[in-house]
């Protein structure tokens, strides 16, 4: 029982027995710290534990917490590779009362577990404690049976153990293991005490008080807190002095062995062992969604890969080296942690590709930093203007330049190189600040340059905590923001998405004691400054103020579902219409997805329904939605969608979905585009695409919107409900419903047509009233008659019909419409038109009718007025006019 994995499971186990809940280690990037860069002990997850804060339903537990110490307060980064026991990434196993035990049961339970379980002799192993903790003193002699000269009392804060500047913390008492005499050191406290040969191996904390800004409380309960360094346990077991020699570092760099041909010893062996320590704080950090960048977590990233891959280039590697060693890793370490496993793409790319850029340009800034220093010796120090060079334009981060120089003993001048940085930053300033930008932006300028972007966290968590950097209401920088308030605010850190990409910002609250804050959107400025739109609602929001922030979920979950299902969307109309099919435009909102795209005709209907069937088999292939990180130019060549005219950074994110089921790409990734959003787990989380409307929105610019998840569902629940309604008004099924529709229509058409008919049949005196009386005026036979609900096209011809029934005569027929407007149709038989015009006469009726004009031919003439009440007065002028002939 030696191996790490073993003695990992060795000590869950051993707690677990002694009443203690297994937890999963936290993520690398703490969600429940607002200051730590990166987790860098067991008990980061538990802090608001301790602190009474949160509850949980077990008041012991143990983990085996992954820990990266590169930046913040614990940074070992420049000592890896040259010392026994530094490490960028390690884990921490650790046990933990909240409130339950306390230093008695601590001890023994340590106690029992190095000697007994581990099988470690009493005589290598020596304790400190805290000088006053009297307490612990008498423990230790009690339970372990320690000679007083084996309990050594350390004034100092070494044996004062706290997080950072705040938050739980209490004297603590460590466990060292004597390596033996051949090794040269003295016991802690001793002035031989910085020698390798006593190596602290567990740490016990005593918590007790919890350190504010202010002052330091004490704790509610007294509670335990224990961290042992896996790799150093491992060193003793395995009989190592050496953490490097240990199994799990011993299968790493037999790993970059094979992969660069240069065996482990002399100058190689600290390249191989810088290797191996990167290639795990670089692969857990991109497995917990880090990726390299210039600012913040993905800076600390990218100087540990790149640090790591100079020494792969120092060991002759002619490829790209640290992708290759991923499978070695995960062999090793995947089955503790799954979240290895499942990210080994993406850690494979993103080291690839990072070494591949990173080789661009690392010969030749090696070449200037050798021409550089080749007049120094040892003791010599670089200037920061070249340091600085190496830095801006051949990528190399200083520590990496530092490392470079350390064999021969050269030093870089750290300030010349802040002055160089600053000088640029100022270039920048007075550059920006000569275009003229409105004034809130020359604030939010102001801010980046003072704070830096802001780190984002919105891919991995909706929760996290941040501390206010900045807050600005009317334009201006100001302290606080009181109760009633609204304004903007910088956060160092947040899980709130800018608003881009189409996607809008993120909405939710912001927390503190006494204060509570609406956030109302989220946008980024001054590329990478997010800035929350927010209302105070208690308290007063004070620059400095730590925060729990959490994303409103509900909306945050349907803008994922809307955003992943435009993307299938987008392929599944290039699929149906044609790779013509270019994005324009897209809108992201927790309600609906709406997608512009270039196409030059309006789709039909059996278009939109297979782009829908497309875009939905994809939803039910549950597939994961994946994202990595790309060179924006291999991006576009793997066939990653893009927009045009869009200014990408050097690398992108480009997110995949799904496996194409037909045509050319089938078998192959479905969709893949760069993208920034946020974007569901599995392509199953959208539930359902509805597109719900297509059309126009410019020349050759087509538009579909469309629904998911709940959404979509309450449309065609809807929907659905009308059909319903429809049925039950039909008096049938659903089913029947549209061709009972159909039927009725058809009915309706030829009901219609008889009853105008019938009404014409009535207006011609065909009807029981009688024939249509006929009068003699003027010596002619006059045929007049007022009719309703006549449709005035029909008129004419009812006209002729009354001229053949005369033979000889004139014809008046006005009809009256439900609005009261009448229309006239006035006819003479061709053997009078020399003696009267139907177009007089209609003028006539016309006048009578409040109307006026109207035309046509001698035979026949139409007009309309206003005034149906007057027909008969109509009628009668007309009468009168042909008396007087
Ligand atoms: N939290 C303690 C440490 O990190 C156990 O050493």
């Amino acid at each position: 029982m030696t191996g790490v994995n073993e003695i990992r499971s060795a000590f869950l186990d051993y707690f677990n027995k002694n009443g203690h809940e297994v937890v999963e280690s936290g993520p690398l990037v703490p969600r429940n710290d607002p200051t730590l860069m990166f987790a860098n002990a067991g008990m980061n997850q538990f802090k608001n534990v301790f602190t009474g804060l949160e509850k949980r339903d077990y008041s012991r537990a143990v983990t085996s917490q992954k820990c990266v110490r590169a930046g913040g307060k614990h940074n070992d980064l420049d000592n890896v590779g040259y010392t026994a026991r530094h490490h960028t990434f390690f884990e921490m196993l650790g046990n933990f009362s909240f409130g339950d035990y306390f230093k008695e049961l601590a001890i023994e339970l340590a106690w029992t577990l190095v000697t007994k379980e581990f099988g470690l002799s009493k005589d290598r192993l020596l304790v400190t404690v805290y000088a006053e903790d009297d307490q612990a003193f008498d423990l230790w002699k009690k339970i372990a049976g320690l000679s007083e000269d084996r309990i050594i009392r350390i004034a100092t804060s070494d044996n004062f153990w706290s997080m950072g500047d705040t938050g739980p913390c209490g004297p603590c008492s460590e466990i060292f293991y004597d390596h033996g005499d051949h090794i040269w050191g003295g016991p802690p406290g001793s002035p031989e005490e910085d020698g390798d040969r006593f190596i602290e191996i567990w740490n016990l904390v005593f918590m007790q008080y919890e350190q504010t800004e202010a002052e330091r409380l004490d704790l509610p309960r007294p509670s335990i807190d224990t961290g042992m360094g896996i790799e150093r346990i491992a060193a003793v077991m395995q009989g190592v002095h050496n953490n490097y020699d240990i199994d799990l570092f011993k299968a790493l760099i037999s790993a970059s062995e094979n992969a660069t041909g240069v065996d482990a010893e002399g100058a190689a062996l600290a390249s191989h062992r810088v290797i191996a320590d990167h290639l795990r704080s670089s692969s857990f950090l991109i497995a917990d969604g880090v990726l390299p960048s210039n600012e913040g977590r993905g800076y600390v990233l990218r100087r540990i890969m790149r640090r790591g891959m100079r020494h792969a280039h120092l060991l002759g590697a002619a490829d790209p080296l640290m992708h290759k060693l991923v499978p070695a890793l995960v062999r090793e370490m995947g089955r503790a942690y799954p979240e290895l496993v499942r990210a080994e793409d993406l850690i494979a790319e993103t080291l690839k590709l990072e070494e591949t850029r990173f080789r661009k340009t690392l010969e030749r800034g090696l070449g200037l930093l050798d021409g550089a220093t080749a007049d120094l010796s040892a003791g010599g120090q670089l200037d920061g203007e070249t340091a600085f060079k190496l830095y801006d334009t051949y990528g190399f981060p200083l520590d990496l330049t530092q490392d470079a120089l350390r064999a021969r003993d050269i030093s870089v001048d750290v300030d010349g190189f802040g002055a160089a940085m600053e000088r640029q930053k100022a270039e920048a300033r007075a550059a920006w600040s000569g275009s003229g930008g409105a004034a809130t932006e020359t604030v939010w300028f102001a801010l980046k340059e003072k704070h830096g972007a802001t780190d984002f966290l919105g891919y991995e968590t909706e929760t996290a905590e941040g501390v206010v950097a900045g807050l600005v209401a009317d334009d201006a920088e100001t302290d606080g923001l009181a109760a009633g308030q609204s304004g903007f605010v910088i956060l160092n850190q947040t899980p709130f998405y800018g608003e881009s990409g189409g996607q809008v910002g993120d909405t939710g609250l912001m927390i503190a004691p006494g204060v509570r804050v609406k956030v109302t959107n989220t946008q980024k400025k001054a590329d990478g400054l997010f800035v929350h739109s927010v209302t105070v609602e208690e308290g007063e929001l004070k620059a400095g103020l730590a925060l729990e922030l959490k994303v409103d979920h509900a909306r945050r979950t349907a803008i994922r579902s809307n955003h992943s299902a435009t993307h299938l969307v987008h392929e599944a109309l290039r699929e149906v219409l044609g790779t013509h099919v270019a994005q324009k435009g897209s809108l992201v909102s927790p309600e609906r997805l709406r997608f512009d795209f270039s196409h030059q005709k309006p789709m039909d209907d059996a278009e939109l329904a297979t782009v829908e069937t497309f875009a939905n088999e994809i939803i039910l292939q549950n597939a994961p939605v994946e994202t990595r990180l790309m060179a924006v130019d291999d991006a576009i060549e793997a066939g990653a969608m893009a927009l045009f005219g869009e200014k990408y950074g050097e690398e992108v994110r480009v997110v995949s979905m799904g496996t194409a089921l037909h045509g050319d790409k089938a078998g192959k990734p479905y969709s893949l585009e760069l993208c920034g959003g946020t974007h569901v787990r599995r392509t199953g989380d959208i539930g359902l695409v509805k597109i719900v409307s297509e059309g126009a929105v410019a020349a050759g610019v087509r538009r579909v919107e469309a629904l998911t998840g709940s959404e979509a569902r309450a449309y065609l629940d809807a929907q659905d409900k009308r059909m319903r309604d429809i049925a039950g008004l039909l008096k049938t099924g659903a089913d029947e419903a549209p061709a009972r529709i159909a039927q009725l229509v058809e009915e309706r058409k030829r009901l219609e047509k008889e009853l105008a008919d019938a009404r014409k049949k009535l207006a011609m005196g065909g009807g029981e009233a009688g024939a249509a009386p006929v009068k003699e005026v003027g010596g002619f036979k006059v045929m007049a008659r007022t009719v309703e609900g006549i449709n005035p096209k029909d008129l004419k011809g009812m006209a002729d019909e009354a001229k053949a029934q005369l033979g000889s005569g004139v014809v008046v027929l006005i009809n009256v419409a439900e609005d009261g407007k009448a229309a006239i149709v006035t006819a003479v038989t061709k053997d009078l038109t020399d003696k009267v015009s139907a177009v007089d006469l209609v003028r006539i009726g016309s006048e009578a009718l409040g109307g006026r004009g109207g035309g046509g031919r001698p035979d026949m003439a139409q007009a309309g007025g206003p005034d149906g009440a007057k027909a008969d007065a109509a009628v009668s002028a007309i009468e009168a006019h042909l008396g007087g002939l």
